[in-house]
């Protein structure tokens, strides 16, 4: 019962392999190291307390992927690997489409050759686009707004092709929301990689010094205090998400879309707040023009996840500061 991990040493994909083991599953990671660096595995072996087999493969290399698949007893797969910066999708839309595209339908194509079909994918809340009022429900149409959107609207397309054309696939399509904070002993959590496009990692650099201020951008929008509104969900408990899609497809074929959120949506300027309360840490920031793309509220509803996963989030939006912050000390500690 090995489960492959690729983009396994990023962000979700690092805390998911800790929960893996922690609920007895056998791990193999797969990374190109393109987007996180090695002494990722090093932190999960430390948290985990044993060593985990890795392998440095471009996804893109059928043959080195099939190696993976020819070495181990793999029986399912959690597929993180992949690009996820919007604005770095409109400037380089091919190498979006190269890299998110080629590297899962290579992926499926050998998982088919060595009859593996059980695959959770590394989805997002992007996929419903800017078409609906929240809370956002699974069945709702979907829309891209960008080119690392349509990877993913397209990739979720592809697999539901594959399930409907061969009924032994079990795929679960993971959408998630805002995943921030890091893993309580702070030893893992969002490596930045240039300069961070998200809230958190921001935020971060402005609270430890490396930024004079953070910009909120837009402070006129249509919401209780002008700044937008996002499901922020701890990323301990995206990656049991995972882990609870992974025991479903034991059980169930088909291909089912989840949402990973907490139902519950906090305003750009409430995390500031919060951050505040839990650190004691003031964040100098300014209002700015609105951020191009931008939607204004986004919220998931959570009850299939709760429903069929037997999944709820459990961490609130003071824990993800803490961890979060935690995780900067630590990170700075070591530079
Ligand atoms: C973004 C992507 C989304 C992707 C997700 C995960 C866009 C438009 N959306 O989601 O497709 O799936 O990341 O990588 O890029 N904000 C500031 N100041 C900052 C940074 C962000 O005010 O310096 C605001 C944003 O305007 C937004 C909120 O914080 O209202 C959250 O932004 P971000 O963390 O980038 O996530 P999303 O935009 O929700």
């Amino acid at each position: 019962m090995t489960v492959l991990i690729t983009g396994g040493l990023g962000f979700i994909g690092s805390h998911t392999v800790v929960d893996l083991i922690e609920q007895g599953y056998d791990c193999v990671i797969l990374d190109n190291l393109s987007r996180t660096t090695i002494d990722v595995l090093e932190k999960i072996e430390l948290i985990v307390q044993r060593k985990i087999p890795f392998m440095k493969v471009n996804m893109l290399e059928s043959q080195a992927l099939r190696n993976v698949f020819t070495q181990y007893d793999i029986t399912s797969v959690i597929h993180f690997a992949g690009f996820k910066s919007v604005g770095e999708s409109v400037q380089n839309p091919l190498v979006y489409y190269q890299t998110n595209l080629i590297s899962t339908l290579n992926l499926i194509d050998i998982m088919q050759e060595f009859d593996v079909k059980k695959l959770v994918f590394s989805s997002s809340a992007t996929v419903y686009g800017d078409l609906h009022i929240p809370p956002l429900r699974e069945d709702l149409p979907l829309k891209a707004l960008n080119p690392y959107g349509r990877t993913k609207l397209i990739l979720e397309e592809i697999l539901c092709d594959l399930v409907s054309s061969d009924n032994s696939w079990s795929i679960a399509l993971m959408r998630y929301f805002n995943p921030i904070g890091a893993h309580k002993t702070g030893l893992l959590g969002e490596l930045p990689f240039g300069i961070p496009n998200n809230l958190m990692p921001h935020l971060l650099k402005v609270a430890i010094g490396e930024t004079s201020k953070l910009q909120i951008f837009g402070g006129d929008y249509d919401t209780e205090d002008g700044s937008c509104i996002r499901d922020f969900i701890h990323i301990m408990d995206l990656a049991s998400g995972h882990v609870r899609a992974l025991d479903y497809l034991k059980k169930n074929a088909g291909c089912e879309a989840f949402n990973l959120g907490t139902g519950i949506g906090y305003s750009v300027l409430k995390l500031i707040d919060t951050f505040k309360e839990v650190t004691g840490i003031k964040v100098p920031f300014e209002i700015a023009n609105r951020r191009e793309g931008d939607i204004v509220v986004s919220i998931a509803d959570v009850t299939k996840a709760e429903t069929l996963l037997g999944w709820k989030a459990k961490y609130n939006l003071s824990d993800m500061c803490e961890d979060a912050w935690n995780w900067e000390l630590n990170r700075k500690r070591g530079e």
